[in-house]
């Protein structure tokens, strides 16, 4: 049986590089995927303490946002079986028989440990942060997850996963974990609009970097303007010699789904400040919606509460009953 996961950290409000990274893979799998493909969706907040501790009220603040976020985007909860991680304590107990299977040199070779641990002193990096891959492979695996959408920054943590599940079943000599594949959506990797060499990203200091689905249509407008170009004034789809069009030609690919040709075709007789207005304007149609729905989900504290606790309801037994059949495995009962 094929089971899908995914998961995504409570940073707030999506931005559309999640969105396009993943969200739309997601919404397009709840469409097509047969009645017995089991979707899980898990909001991880356990991974958003590992480069610290966040003060209590931000951070479910920052769970509530998501949800809406994501509900708003299309996640349907009849479908989708969404759910935040520490709701379901088996995530965390896989987590530390994967860890005794994992090394250290690994996971300190690991590129996202590798930047984020360059913010600490020698000494001072959180265990949390070296261990997060870890954690990840138990969200997957404990629901003995096939198939995982994510975007391309994810390519290295899977690898950790799809290792461990390998690594479980060699060291217990058994078939439990089936390897789960990584799926990538249509633009796995959506850049910052301030440094096309950066991925689109929450943790950059700079808010005009991204678009979030919260972004009035005034903030997007702006955002765009913003939105760094060249020196040359027409559009043209040149991802080696012109990254910072190249990417907003994608980006508006991807928003009006069209193909990159199609969009510098329409484009050929604008300048590229035009072109980023046109930009925001697509975007905004596409989002408003978005942002519409958003807004009345966050104004309702009770509707999101309900669904993360229908989720949690759903997600539980099922990772009980294996981690029951992991412990029996292993020798713990
Ligand atoms: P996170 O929360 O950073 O991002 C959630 C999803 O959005 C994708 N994404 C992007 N895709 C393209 N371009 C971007 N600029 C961009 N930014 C984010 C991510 O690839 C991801 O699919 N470690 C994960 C969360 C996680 C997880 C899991 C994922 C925890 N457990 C189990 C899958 C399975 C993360 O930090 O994603």
């Amino acid at each position: 049986n094929k089971v899908v996961m995914s998961g995504i950290q409570p940073t707030g409000v999506p931005h559309l590089g999640n969105y396009f990274g993943f969200v739309e893979n997601w919404l397009r799998l709840q469409k097509t995927e047969p009645a017995d493909t089991q979707l899980f969706l898990c909001v991880v907040d356990w991974h958003a303490i590992t480069t610290g501790p966040l003060p209590a009220v931000e951070l479910r603040d920052n769970v509530r946002k998501m949800v809406a976020g994501l509900v708003a985007a299309g996640v349907d909860c009849k479908r989708t079986v969404l759910f935040r991680q520490s709701a379901v304590p088996e995530h965390a107990e896989l987590t530390w028989l994967l860890g005794c299977l994992e090394t250290t040199a690994r996971l300190q070779r690991m590129p996202q440990y590798k930047d984020k641990s360059l913010q600490y002193k020698k000494g001072d990096v959180p265990v949390g942060l070296l261990t997060y891959p870890i954690l990840q492979a138990a969200d997957v695996l404990i629901y003995r997850g096939t198939h995982v959408p994510v975007g391309d920054d994810q390519t290295q943590h899977m690898h950790i996963v799809t290792d461990l599940a390998d690594h479980f079943n060699k060291q217990y000599k058994c078939e439990f974990f089936p390897k789960p594949l990584k799926m990538a959506s249509a633009l796995a990797r959506v850049k910052s609009l301030r440094d096309p060499t950066k991925k689109m990203s929450k943790s950059d200091p700079d808010a005009r970097s991204r678009i979030e689905l919260s972004d009035t249509v005034q903030t997007v407008r702006e955002k765009c303007k913003k939105a760094l170009t060249d020196t040359e004034s027409v559009v043209t789809f040149e991802m080696d010699r012109r990254p910072a069009v190249g990417n907003l030609v994608l980006l508006y690919a991807a928003v009006a789904g069209l193909s990159p040709d199609q969009v510098v075709k329409e484009m050929s007789s604008v300048t590229t400040g035009e072109f980023k207005l046109r930009l925001a304007e697509c975007i905004s149609q596409r989002f408003e919606p978005i942002r519409q729905r958003y807004e009345e989900l966050l104004a309702s504290p009770d509707t999101i509460n309900a669904i993360l606790e229908d989720g949690a309801a759903k997600a539980r037994p099922i990772a009980k009953s294996n981690m029951d059949e992991i412990k029996r495995i292993a020798g713990f009962s």
